[in-house]
């Protein structure tokens, strides 16, 4: 079944930065086991804005043990619904959210003694600090260093919490805080996250051979050096989690694949599509509109979220057809290999395509 949208109450909002707030969330007695996360995992919410609806992901940053779900937003400029967030929204009022999703995590396995490492950016500790939390608590012997960059100090969210951590794991977890226009003590926390900076961690900080799988969450291209140069110091990409933000992804390219449609007849593709149980059937034109946004058209209630190849919340799988996909952030190597697409970029290239959300 495709995911749906539950009500969650807001039961407490506390400001975490000046542009940053943590919500505390409590679904229905009848959707609590749809809300029961993994820890690194996100919750899509759905809104109104002047006739609009919007979509947008965001983080859970409770530990499985305390026994709330809690997601952090920051305020993005212009970002209509983190901007309500952050200003209107009150204690009682009511969010629609879709089921917790993303596979941004490690399975707990309480007999291991690993070596966890983490690079988080700005919000990007959201998921970082619910796995933090999950990881120290559930595994005795693990251990986690976790390096969180800034542009300075008052940014920094769950300063606090981090500490108390610290205190609590003492000897299993440390921070280390670079902060990028605040002098430290030390130079090599201050500045940007780039290659140097890392082969310096590397050398002087953190022993990479040592560590077992590693986190990372921040904006794409700060993902992008620590992924390469973790590879450098020694780890494989199985070792190596990443998550990534819808918000710095550009949006759907407006170009598409236009020289492979040239391969095909017609200008038009007969689509059939499953959802829920019902298939419908209709046509669509094959000048890059994606099937998500054709199936919407269409009134069907297909599922998504960033419409940036990002999230998979439009996870779908292709039973007869060839389809291009434009941008694929979320789908393993094996997932494509079975047949799935992310819907909202993909393009059907044959005349005819049948996909279902059901599988
Ligand atoms: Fe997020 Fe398609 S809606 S990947």
């Amino acid at each position: 079944m495709a995911p749906r949208f539950h009500p969650l109450e807001v039961t407490d909002i506390r400001r975490e930065t000046r542009d940053a707030v943590v919500l505390t969330l409590t679904p229905t007695a009848e959707a609590a086991a749809a809300f029961d996360f993994t820890q690194g995992q996100y919750l899509t919410f759905r809104r109104d804005f002047d006739g609009t609806e919007l979509r947008r992901s965001y983080s859970i940053c409770a530990g499985k043990d305390e026994g709330c779900l809690k997601v952090g937003i920051k305020r993005v400029d212009g970002g209509a619904f983190s901007t309500f967030a952050n200003q209107d929204l009150k204690v009682g009022d009511t969010l629609d959210a879709m089921p917790p999703m993303g596979k941004f995590f490690a399975p707990i396995d309480p007999a291991t003694a690993k070596t966890y490492l983490g690079f988080a950016g700005g919000s990007g500790i959201t998921p970082l600090l619910s796995i933090i939390k999950t990881v120290l608590g559930r595994e005795p012997e693990a251990t986690f260093t976790l390096v969180y960059a800034n542009r300075q100090i008052n940014s920094i969210m769950f300063r606090e919490e981090l500490e108390d951590l610290k205190n609590i794991y003492l000897g299993r977890f440390s921070v280390i805080h670079i902060l990028e226009s605040e002098g430290q003590e030390i130079d090599l926390f201050t500045g940007r996250v780039d290659a140097e900076k890392l082969d310096n961690l590397f050398r002087l900080w953190i022993d990479a051979e040592t560590v077992d799988t590693a986190f990372i969450c921040g904006p794409e291209p700060m993902m992008l050096t620590i992924a390469e140069s973790l590879r450098q110091h020694g780890l494989d990409d199985s070792q190596i989690k990443f998550e990534l933000f819808a918000s710095s992804q550009p949006g759907r390219t407006a170009k598409r694949a236009a020289t492979r449609q040239d391969a095909t007849t017609g200008n038009v593709c007969d689509v059939t599509v499953t959802l829920d149980g019902a298939t419908r059937k209709f046509q669509m034109p094959k000048d890059g509109t994606a099937v998500l946004d054709a199936a919407i058209q269409n009134q069907m209630d297909a599922p998504f979220s960033c419409k940036a190849g990002v999230c998979s919340t439009c996870r779908a799988k292709v039973l007869e057809g060839e389809v291009e996909m434009v941008i694929n952030h979320a789908l393993e190597d094996y997932e494509v290999k079975a047949g799935y697409v992310l819907s909202c970029q993909c393009i059907p290239i044959s005349d005819k395509v049948v996909l279902t959300y059901d599988e």
